[in-house]
């Protein structure tokens, strides 16, 4: 597609939209509309229906894929089937970021799945760093209602000028409300998507404790049911496609409806296992847009959590896209 022509898509198709539920039947691309291998050679395959995409991670590589276009805002989704059995170690990622273009103040907004021990559930975590925040990890931690390795589901991210939901399936989990203290802690640059598997012994399960047992190799993942819905930004003349008409359409879709809310509190009270908000141990002064709920607070208080840095850069190697880079600022 053009740029004019995802441009009018856009607009036209979020004339409407009310909530994130309605962005999740936006239309679904083909992996080549929207992607390209980013790492891992052979260990990336594209299934006949050219919709569908494994990623593998063996002794010899992980694998990846990055976005064509970066974005500026929009909903991003995926549905994702984790790597049955055992997969201590193991980091499966699905993610925004410009680290590529902005090395000391990059943005960033994370889908992370750490591992797990055979018998154990996997954990999920969500993140976000803003303008090169990497001090400020403001992780939250889960479990999930189902086994992620026995079934699809759908992880997905909506990010607009004020807000940050994070998704699975029609379940928000999370909401990062932009507030004015949190200055440029909050993502705001345009960003590509990727997808990735690699090796996080060192870092994703109990903080390194269990590495990854290449005996249990190969280790897929698979993407299927992927949404780019974004307001796309050209990296040459910086033009975003998202005139003011659709940027408020997202700000109206990040409007959290009240049954939504309602499972979001649900799924926070049975699946919520860390969140920076409450851990003292690392942020003396709880960071300022943390607003205390005092079930969670007395429920987490007592979890001792590892902590997690960023995503590590080591898993970004191999072919980036060839595209001029994008040097503007947020004056889009
Ligand atoms: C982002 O970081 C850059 C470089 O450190 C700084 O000049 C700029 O003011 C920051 N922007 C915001 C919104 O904080």
């Amino acid at each position: 597609m053009g740029f004019l022509t995802r441009f009018l898509v856009f607009v036209s198709l979020f004339t409407g939209l009310v909530s994130g539920f309605a962005l999740q039947r936006l239309p679904l691309i083909q992996f080549d509309e929207g992607y390209t291998q980013l790492f891992g050679d052979q260990n990336l395959i594209v299934h006949r229906d050219g919709k569908s995409v494994r990623l593998t991670l063996d002794e010899r590589t992980g694998s990846g894929f990055v976005s064509n276009d970066i974005y500026l805002h929009g909903f991003f989704s995926s549905s994702i089937k984790l790597p049955a059995d055992y997969s201590a170690g193991v980091v499966i990622a699905f993610y925004m970021s410009n680290g590529d273009m902005y090395e000391k103040n990059h943005d960033e907004i994370d889908f992370e799945f750490l591992g797990n021990i055979r018998g154990k559930e996997w954990r999920i975590q969500t993140n976000i760093y803003g303008n090169g925040s990497t001090h400020l990890g403001r992780e939250e931690r889960y479990n999930l209602w189902f086994d992620p390795t026995e079934d699809f589901h759908r992880y997905s991210v909506l990010w607009s000028h004020s807000h940050i939901i994070f998704y699975v399936d029609d379940v928000p989990i999370r909401e990062v409300k932009r507030t004015a203290t949190m200055g440029g802690d909050f993502p705001a640059k345009p960003m590509s998507l990727y997808a990735t598997i690699w090796d996080g012994s060192k870092w994703a399960t109990n903080g390194g404790k269990y590495g990854v047992n290449y005996k249990y190799a190969p280790y897929i993942a698979q993407f299927t049911d992927l949404i780019l819905h974004g307001c796309a930004v050209d990296p040459t003349d910086k033009i975003s496609s998202c005139e003011d008409g659709a940027a408020k359409n997202l700000r109206v879709a990040s409007e959290i409806t009240m049954s939504e809310r309602n499972k979001m509190k649900s799924f926070r009270r049975k699946h919520l296992t860390y969140s920076y908000c409450y851990d003292h141990t690392r942020y003396k002064v709880v960071l300022s847009e943390c607003v205390v709920n005092p079930e969670e607070a007395k429920r987490l208080r007592v979890y001792d959590p590892v902590t997690f840095g960023g995503i590590p850069h080591r898993h970004r190697h191999g072919k980036h896209r060839s595209k001029s880079r994008f040097d503007g600022s947020e004056s889009i």
